[in-house]
């Protein structure tokens, strides 16, 4: 059965090999799911988490039989609980209709537990109101540990000790940072492993729910057209560009810790490269596909500090409004040196990518926000219409680019005459637009990927030797970037970013698309 959504409803799909189930259970309305989103009281749970969950229920995706408790130190009733959640609550799925009746629906199967991310005896009692909702079912159980970092083993300590499931699956959604280099990720890795398996461990790297990310590989492996190209054969570069065009508000003091380079590079538009630059893997398989991905990190050459530009942005004043530098956040410390921005030049060592560059971009306080994935082809050889080109012929390369956000679309950049009488070419594009072709609306990431934990599908999350490959290739820069002190170049909040990454890219022969 399949929801509208392409949501399985099939819960008997909710058991996996892990639990401790038994064929006559396996039957739908006779097991129970209960998520818990420890740091309930936090940004991500209100921003994203109990509103994916909505949107979930609203579409029918998730077991009939559930409930959702909210667990963190902050005194709260479930009322209050109730009253944050709704408050960021929208009719996502369709802004017309009123979902005031599914919210309320919702919100009765919300509840809240106070405790201590330390205590198993928080977590036991913890433990006593979950079976109270689970009694006579199978229970299967969800958490989403929405906290800093530093707490993340101390409550899968008490969450595994004292609140797992007796007779279903226990997973644990795991959010990012994990680490800050190699050696912190791999500690974070061996202490979860103390009380986890790795089936256990959803590692969410919430980009690889993004749509058009999920579509690359759809693009790539359905399409006689991409594959055949898909090499330094044709492709010149690949740009992978991240930006924002706001500041770290309100995240200065995490941010301090990590900078950009942690923040987005080595996750999410490291997570894209592999995906866009892996072999075909033998099926489409979690573990197919992880595997080809982690093939691919191995293959790349760690970053080199001389393949790094880092950036801050200042404070500025535009149209008689004032923006604030970073380290004008009273949380970041006067003299940061952390970097809000870095573009950074990346090779594959394989047979398919030798010497084709992938640039990264990432920046906070740009002019603008998005996110893509940019394609340059090589030049056509012997091009017979070298003097009809308008511009010069390294501007008339084609170009294919995937629009990750917002406004998702998929265009390729082609070459073709002016309509007339004389034979002028042009510059056009082949353009998938979402908004014109699709008028339904793209589910959050955070939907997606609280689905696949649910239903026990890991191919977009991360597995560990995934992380570790990709902890490999930043360590060493980001070492080096601390222990030499480098000073980031100031660009002024809203501009384009420092005048450095377009000398790191031209180092390469490529313009910033
Ligand atoms: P918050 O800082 O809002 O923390 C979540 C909750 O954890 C707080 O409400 C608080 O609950 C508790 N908490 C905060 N600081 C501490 C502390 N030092 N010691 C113990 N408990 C603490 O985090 P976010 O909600 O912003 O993020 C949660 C996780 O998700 C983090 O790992 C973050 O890096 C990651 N993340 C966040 C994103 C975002 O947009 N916010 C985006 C991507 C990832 P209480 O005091 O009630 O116990
Ligand atoms: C998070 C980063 O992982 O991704 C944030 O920690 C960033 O700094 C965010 O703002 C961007 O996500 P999105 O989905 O809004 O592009």
């Amino acid at each position: 059965l399949e929801s509208s959504n392409g949501c399985a409803t099939n819960f008997a799909s909710l058991q996996d090999s892990e639990d401790h189930l038994t064929e006559e259970h396996v039957t739908k309305g006779e097991s129970t799911l209960s998520i818990t989103v420890v740091g309930a009281s936090g940004d991500l749970a209100k921003k994203k988490i109990f509103p994916a969950l909505f949107a979930l229920f609203y579409e029918g995706c998730l077991p009939q039989d559930f409930s959702v408790f909210g667990y963190a130190r902050s005194k709260l009733t479930h009322e209050e609980l109730r009253d944050m959640i709704s408050s960021t609550l929208t009719c996502r799925i369709d802004q017309r209709e009123n979902c005031a009746d599914k919210m309320d629906q919702f919100l009765k199967r919300c509840f809240y537990h106070s405790g201590q991310y330390n205590s198993e005896e928080d977590f036991a009692e913890l433990n006593t109101k979950l079976k109270e909702k689970e009694v006579g079912k199978l229970a299967n159980r969800l958490y989403y540990l929405s906290i800093p970092p530093n707490i993340f083993v101390d409550v899968v300590r008490c969450a595994s000790l004292r609140a797992s499931s007796e007779n279903g699956w226990t997973r644990v959604i795991v959010e990012k940072p994990f680490g800050r280099d190699s050696e912190s990720s791999g500690e974070l890795t061996r202490c979860l492993k103390q009380y986890l398996t790795e089936e256990q461990i959803f590692r969410i790297d919430h980009y690889l729910g993004k749509e058009l990310v999920e579509n690359l590989s759809v693009l790539r492996f359905s399409n006689l057209v991409f594959e055949p190209l898909w090499s330094r054969n044709y492709i010149r570069n690949v740009q992978l560009i991240f930006s924002e065009d706001f500041g770290t508000e309100g995240r200065g003091g995490y941010f301090d810790q990590y900078g950009i380079i942690r923040d987005i590079m080595q996750n999410h538009l490291l997570q894209i490269l592999a995906l866009f630059a892996m072999e075909t893997p033998v099926s489409l398989d979690a573990e197919d596909i992880r595997s080809e991905k982690v093939k691919v990190l191995r293959s790349m050459k760690p970053l080199l500090l001389e393949n790094v530009v880092v950036g801050q942005y200042k404070g500025h004043n535009k149209g008689g409004k004032t923006y604030p530098g970073y380290t004008d956040d009273p949380t970041v410390p006067n003299h940061s040196l952390t970097p809000t921005f870095a573009a950074a030049a990346m090779f594959i060592n394989n047979a398919r990518w030798d010497g084709v560059p992938f640039l990264m971009k990432a920046g906070k306080a740009l002019h603008t926000r998005g996110a893509e994935i940019r394609v340059q082809f090589r030049h056509v050889p012997g091009n017979l219409y070298k003097k009809n080109f308008a511009t010069n012929l390294d501007n008339a390369t084609n170009e294919l680019v995937i629009r990750v956000q917002p406004d998702e679309g998929i265009y390729l950049r082609i070459n073709n005459k002016v309509p007339g009488l004389g034979m002028r070419l042009d510059r056009s594009d082949l353009n998938l637009l979402y908004r014109s072709r699709y008028p339904r609306e793209i589910p959050d990431a955070y939907e997606r990927l609280l689905l696949d934990a649910i239903e026990g599908e890991r191919r977009l999350f991360i597995r560990s030797d995934e992380l570790d490959a990709a902890w490999d290739l930043f360590t060493p820069a980001l070492k080096e970037l601390e222990e030499k002190k480098i000073i980031p170049e100031l660009y002024p909040y809203g501009s384009r970013g420092p005048v450095g990454a377009h000398y790191l890219a031209s180092k390469y022969n490529v313009r910033w698309g």
